[in-house]
């Protein structure tokens, strides 16, 4: 089947101006219009409060275009020919004239009346609701009977807790359907991410053994070596329980713990996982640690503390690392502790799941070797993608010397022809299509929130402080 679409197509960036925009979606159109997988008619409209030209949008997005996909001399015009459709129009996100100015230029570049629209609301979470208003109140949102279609994406934070999500579900329910609105989770177009089904359940020896009775624990650990980079200001309101840990690392237990949906219709693949988000209990703070990085060395450069951000305060309480230890109450996971970590100025940059197996007992080798090592899947989702199953083997040579080693399907080897996409490529190409099985449902969302809205409403009426790690030390441990 195409991967293409056919019917012409305005996507419709709001907040145009900011990095999510500049750095990740129209450099995934890019690619996507590099691989001839946009509509012929298709145009591009950013939106936001900056004010600039068209050829003063088309600087500020072209220098995170790449050429991966047309290497060469081709790249250049490939490069014009995209950006000359791109448009912009500056204005206010509260206000439905000025969206009824987008609505005008639009109209002006569109070929026909016949044009399906995508509303992507890349913006701060302030201004959420005012803009979809402003959205609905100015017509641009079709109904949702079909063709041609209005979709919106949305993407994280989905408010700060259960209540707020609802509040923000509710107002963009009045101008966006469910069916319409596309929430996106970015781990889930990452390509480890996305084979987590093929690897689970289209190979005989992995899903038998995925249970209590041969797992031992299961570790999802998430680290980045940066600070803030400017975005400080969000994250202080937030932290990293709601930035990484409700979403990213939630999503990637799912996808690793449900039990196999029925098909691979999104319905199905989201029915799993919300009966497998449903069974986890909501920690308590027993089960729970923060810290927040001070400052500190990595690499030969000093790293300031994170409360030396001009963004945030002194006395700030906000997590930069957090670590939980869940269970899922269900049978087929009945003891098995789900280690969920995640840290800011942290030594490296690495995305790991890790699956440790029960100690094989009462085998026959246990005479040679009483330690024999547990084996491990590891499944590395970023960087050096690959997923790679510790086993214990004979070292060749005389006598029998036994040791772990890696069964090893690292990509970059392995699939060293092809061109690992960005996370925002796969999803964009979904949402055009239609295909919402790796979008997050409403229900999906209320049951993440369901798993962290106690700890963190305590954590806050506590004031509990995190604990200091130096930037790119060791954070603190689970107790
Ligand atoms: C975002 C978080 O969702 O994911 C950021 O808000 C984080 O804090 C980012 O840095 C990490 O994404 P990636 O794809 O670089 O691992």
């Amino acid at each position: 089947m195409s991967l293409k679409t056919s019917e012409p197509l305005s996507i419709v960036v709001v907040g145009a101006s900011g990095d999510l925009a500049r750095k990740k979606i129209f450099p995934a159109l890019f690619a996507l219009f590099s691989q001839d997988l946009l509509p012929d008619d298709f145009k591009a409209f950013g939106f936001a409060r900056s004010v600039m030209d068209d050829d003063g949008f088309r600087t500020s997005i072209m220098e995170h275009l790449t050429c991966r996909y047309v290497p060469g001399e081709d790249c250049a015009a490939k490069m014009d020919a995209f950006l000359a459709r791109c448009h912009y129009i500056s204005g206010d996100y509260s206000s439905s004239d000025s969206m009824l100015d987008l609505y005008q230029t639009m109209q002006a570049h569109e070929t026909t009346d016949m044009v399906n629209r995508l509303f992507y609301l890349a913006i701060p979470p302030s201004v959420f609701i005012a803009t979809a208003e402003s959205l609905g109140a100015a017509g641009l949102v079709a109904c949702d009977d079909g063709s041609p279609w209005s979709r919106g994406v949305v993407e994280k934070p989905f408010g700060r807790d259960r209540a707020s999500s609802d509040e923000l579900a509710a107002a963009l329910g009045l101008v966006f359907t469910e069916r319409q609105i596309f929430r996106i989770d970015h781990y889930l177009g990452k390509e480890v991410i996305q084979n987590l089904l093929v690897l689970r359940f289209s190979n005989a020896v992995f899903e038998p053994l995925l249970n209590c009775e041969h797992v031992a624990e299961v570790h999802i650990d998430w680290s980045e070596n940066l600070s803030l980079e400017g975005r400080a200001g969000y994250f202080d309101k937030y932290g990293i329980i709601r930035d990484v840990m409700q979403n990213h690392l939630l999503e990637m237990l799912a996808l690793l713990a449900m039990d196999q949906p029925q098909n691979l219709t999104a319905a199905a693949i989201r029915k799993s996982k919300v009966n497998l988000l449903k069974s986890i209990a909501p920690p308590e703070l027993e089960q729970l640690v923060t810290g927040q990085f001070s400052a500190g060395e990595l690499d030969g450069r000093e790293y300031a503390a994170y409360t030396a951000d001009k963004d945030v305060p002194d006395d700030s309480l906000t997590p930069t690392y957090a670590a939980v230890r869940l269970h899922v109450d269900n049978p087929r996971w009945k003891g098995v502790p789900f280690v969920l970590s995640a840290g800011k100025g942290l030594a490296s940059r690495c995305t790991n799941i890790r699956v440790r197996f029960k100690q094989k007992g009462g085998g026959i080798f246990e005479l040679h070797d009483s330690k024999l090592a547990n084996n491990e899947l590891v499944i590395r989702v970023q960087p050096d993608e690959g997923i790679h199953l510790s086993i214990v083997t004979k070292i060749p040579g005389l006598g029998m010397k036994l040791g772990a080693h890696d069964l090893d399907l690292s990509y970059g080897r392995v699939f060293k022809d092809s061109i690992i996409p960005d996370a925002y490529e796969g999803l964009l190409l979904d949402v055009l299509r239609g295909d919402r099985s790796l979008f997050i449902s409403g229900e999906e969302l209320s049951a993440a929130w369901d798993i962290f809205t106690p700890a963190l409403h305590q954590l806050e009426q506590k004031a509990v402080r995190p604990q200091p790690y130096p930037f790119g030390g060791i954070p603190p441990e689970l107790p």
